[in-house]
């Protein structure tokens, strides 16, 4: 048995014998669950062993369950050889968690994401193209990941325009601060390159996850797309769509879709998002709608049937997988892959280890929240790095590195000069951290308040304008 297969595997594809491996080690498991005979498990692993040495001969890689063999498609975030068991940090669209109370190591994510620093060299690019200061997310390594943003820059600097693409799943009425951080970096690039942008809200995605109704999700688009609004997009360069309404009206997005699905497995999502065969269709299909509007052509209204408008995605790093993917489809339907600027991410207040997310509502600070309700959840949730006496933090010092509240101000306070003198404060133990809080406080009420005040002039018409599908201004 085992010469016969061994010859089978002379004529297969690197992702046949993929899946074979991944065939051979179920097979594996599901002998010894049975507590099948000692030999003929033995057999199965000895088959499973040399179907390894095969494909490391075949790829130069080792195999790895939940990794297909494909340079963009490496490293399952959410599968059985990245799970966190090993002690590796947890980062996928629904999970993020560290080890570290300092929060996800992100050097390490670079690597195994197989992204690109963004190191100082970058930065001087993009300030020389744009012409502006690199944004505060920018000098203090909050966008701290790329992938292609030199050939992004090479072409601008030739002329050729890119555009902009994010997005947000409306899983409830109100967002929390962390969502912001892609929106205010995003506005600052439309700023600075005088580029246009699209914004994906993925109702039908947050249908297929949550227990929510259509009529739900749909409502949480419009409500979530004032928030983006009040971030001061400019309704001439942008355009705000719900899945649910746009794949219907676009023929074009339609069919990057299906052609997104037909080069993508099951193994190969599977691999990559961790679904498994209980999972619903729809959520297995999903990624090709995520993916879709990273190609020009899926919006013939901006673009004029263009397949070569190069694509920018800033997000935080947790929605990299999807773009993984959509990478590693794009060269073989004819189109252009998308370039990432990541973000890490904002935590929650009770620590860095995990992200402010929206499903733990004393993880987060909302953007409905009240002035009160600021200062309390402050005083009362964010993880201290200082001592617990106030005698030992005046001998001793705060730590800023897993101090919530430091790293809080960290995205929001701007002035360089007066962080830096909070840091060197609080590390010397000059400042307590009641009075860190009190800082956090006062800048965060009247941000949170302003954009309210923005919010509430945000009409239902004014969000009609932004979700219609029209051509947008912009010079090529
Ligand atoms: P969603 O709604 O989970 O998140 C929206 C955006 O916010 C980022 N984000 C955070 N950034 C910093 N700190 C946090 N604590 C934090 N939590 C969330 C996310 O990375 C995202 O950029 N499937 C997506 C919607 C989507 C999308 C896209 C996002 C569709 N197309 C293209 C980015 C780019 C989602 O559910 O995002």
């Amino acid at each position: 048995m085992t010469d016969c297969q061994g010859d089978e595997e002379g004529g297969m594809s690197p992702m046949e014998l993929y899946e074979k491996l991944n065939a051979q080690g179920d097979q594996v498991r599901s002998l010894k669950s049975a507590k099948a005979e000692k030999a003929e498990i033995d057999a199965a692993i000895q088959l499973l062993l040399k179907l390894k040495v095969n494909y490391k001969q075949m790829t130069g890689q080792d195999y790895k369950a939940g990794c297909p063999p494909s340079e963009n498609l490496i490293v399952s975030n959410n599968g059985p050889t990245a799970d966190g068991s090993d002690g590796e940090d947890v980062v996928d669209p629904w999970n993020v968690s560290a080890s570290s109370a300092k929060g996800v190591d992100y050097d390490k994510l670079i690597v195994r994401f197989g992204s690109s620093k963004i190191d100082k060299e970058l930065l001087d690019r993009i300030e020389k193209a744009s012409g502006q200061r690199p944004h505060h997310f920018l000098r203090r390594g909050i966008f701290f990941s790329h992938r292609d943003m030199h050939q992004i820059l090479d072409a601008y600097e030739k002329h050729k325009s890119f555009y902009l693409y994010t997005g947000r799943g409306p899983s409830s009425e109100a967002m929390h601060v962390g969502h912001l951080i892609p929106f205010i970096f995003t506005k600052w690039l439309q700023d600075a390159f005088d580029i246009p942008l699209v914004i994906q809200m993925t109702d039908d995605e947050k249908y297929l996850w949550k227990d929510l109704t259509l009529e739900e999700c749909h409502r949480f688009t419009v409500e979530n797309a004032k928030d983006i609004i009040a971030c001061g997009f400019d309704v001439k360069k942008t355009f705000i769509f719900s899945d649910l309404d746009y794949m219907g009206a676009s023929p074009e997005f339609y069919r990057n879709v299906v052609k997104t699905q037909k080069h993508v497995t099951f193994n190969q999502v599977k691999g990559i998002f961790g679904f498994t065969d209980s999972d619903c269709i729809g959520k297995i299909s999903f990624p090709a709608i995520q993916a879709a509007p990273s190609f020009s052509s899926s919006f013939p209204q901006i673009f004029g049937g263009k397949k070569d408008v190069p694509c920018l995605i800033p997000c935080a790093i947790d929605q990299d997988p999807y773009f993984r993917m959509t990478r590693d489809v794009a060269p073989r339907i004819g189109l252009l892959k998308p370039a990432l600027m990541h973000s890490t991410f904002f935590p929650a207040l009770q620590g860095a280890q995990t992200k402010m997310s929206a499903s733990d509502p004393n993880s987060s600070i909302f953007l409905t929240d009240t002035p009160k309700q600021i200062k309390n959840k402050i005083n009362k949730h964010a993880f201290s790095g200082g001592k617990d006496t106030v005698e030992e933090h005046r001998k001793y010092g705060g730590n800023t590195e897993v101090d919530v509240s430091f790293l809080y101000l960290t995205f929001f306070l701007e002035d360089d000069e007066k962080l830096e003198k909070i840091r060197e404060d609080y590390t010397s133990g000059a400042l307590l951290t009641g009075e860190l809080k009190k800082i956090l406080i006062e800048t965060l009420q009247p941000m949170i308040a302003q954009h309210q005040e923005r919010r509430k002039q945000v009409t239902d018409e004014i969000v009609q304008q932004f979700m219609t599908p029209r051509p947008l201004n912009f010079k090529f």
